[in-house]
C-alpha cells in the first residue's frame, strides 16, 4: 500500500519549518500573538475531530499532497507518486479507511478544507497494537491542541477495536514530533528500525496505551 504499507508504519522527519502561516485569527497568529513559547492553547475553538467519510476523498487527497509538500521526508510515499495516483484509487483507500475495525483515519475540517489527519491501523502481527500513522496538521493549526484530539480519536477507536496499544515511529531528528508525542504521553520503547525508503534515516519507535 503505498500510502501506509500493512507491516510498516508511516513515519516522519522534523523538515526545516518555515514560518507558520499567520491568517487573521488562525492558531498560529493567535500564537504568534501571545508568549514565544506559548505551547497549545486550550482556549481556541478546535475544528471537531472525525472520522473520514467517502464523500471525503477530495478533501483528503488534498491534505494528503499537502502533507507530502510540506514534509517530504516525514511519509513514505513521494509527492510526484501520490500526484500520479488516480482520484478512483484515493477515493477507495478513504472509502475503506470510513468504516470497520483493522485501518481508519480521523480529521478535523475548516471551511471545507481538512486541516489535520490522523490514521490508525492494526498492527501486523501484534495483536492489542495499532500502528498510528500520517498524522500531519496543517501549519496554522500547529500548536493548537488539535493533534491531541486527533490522537484522542485513533485511540478511542482503538479500544473499541480491542486494542489497548498504541504504537508510531518517527524519524530521528523530527524533534517537534517526538516531543508532541512525549507530552501525549508516547514513550521511547528503545526500537530503532531503518527507515523502509531512505534506508540512511532511522526511525525511533513510541508507545502508549491507547
Ligand atoms: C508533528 C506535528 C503533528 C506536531 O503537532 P503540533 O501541534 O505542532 O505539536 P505541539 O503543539 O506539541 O508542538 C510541538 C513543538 O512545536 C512548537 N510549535 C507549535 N506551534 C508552532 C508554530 N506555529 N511555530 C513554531 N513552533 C511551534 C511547540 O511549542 C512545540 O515545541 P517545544 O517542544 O519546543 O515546546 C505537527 O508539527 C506537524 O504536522 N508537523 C509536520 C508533519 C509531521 O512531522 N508529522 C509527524 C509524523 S510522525
Amino acid at each position: 500500500m503505498a500510502d501506509v504499507p500493512a507491516s510498516i508504519p508511516q513515519t516522519a522527519i522534523e523538515p526545516e519549518f518555515g514560518p507558520a502561516a499567520e491568517r487573521p485569527g488562525s492558531a498560529a497568529a493567535d500564537r504568534a500573538a501571545g508568549p514565544a513559547d506559548s505551547g497549545p492553547r486550550p482556549d481556541l475553538a478546535l475544528p471537531p475531530v472525525r472520522r473520514v467519510r467517502p464523500t471525503d476523498a477530495a478533501r483528503v487527497r488534498a491534505i494528503r499532497l499537502e502533507m507530502l509538500a510540506d514534509s517530504p521526508l516525514a511519509f513514505l510515499e513521494t509527492l510526484a507518486d501520490a500526484a500520479a495516483r488516480p482520484h478512483a484509487e484515493f477515493a477507495a483507500r478513504v472509502a475503506g479507511m470510513s468504516t470497520g475495525t483493522r485501518t481508519a483515519a480521523f480529521v478535523a475540517e475548516v471551511d471545507g478544507r481538512v486541516v489535520g489527519h490522523a490514521g490508525g491501523q492494526a498492527a501486523h502481527g501484534q495483536p492489542g497494537v495499532s500502528v498510528v500513522f500520517a498524522v500531519y496538521l496543517s501549519p496554522d493549526w500547529r500548536g493548537s491542541g488539535l493533534l491531541a484530539a486527533l490522537v484522542d480519536a485513533v485511540a478511542a477507536w482503538s479500544r473499541a477495536a480491542g486494542r489497548p496499544e498504541l504504537m508510531l515511529e518517527v524519524v530521528v531528528g523530527n524533534d517537534r514530533a517526538v516531543r508532541a508525542y512525549e507530552r501525549l504521553g508516547f514513550v521511547d520503547t528503545g526500537v530503532r528500525v531503518t527507515h523502509p525508503t531512505v534506508p540512511i534515516l532511522r526511525e525511533l519507535q513510541m508507545a502508549r496505551r491507547a
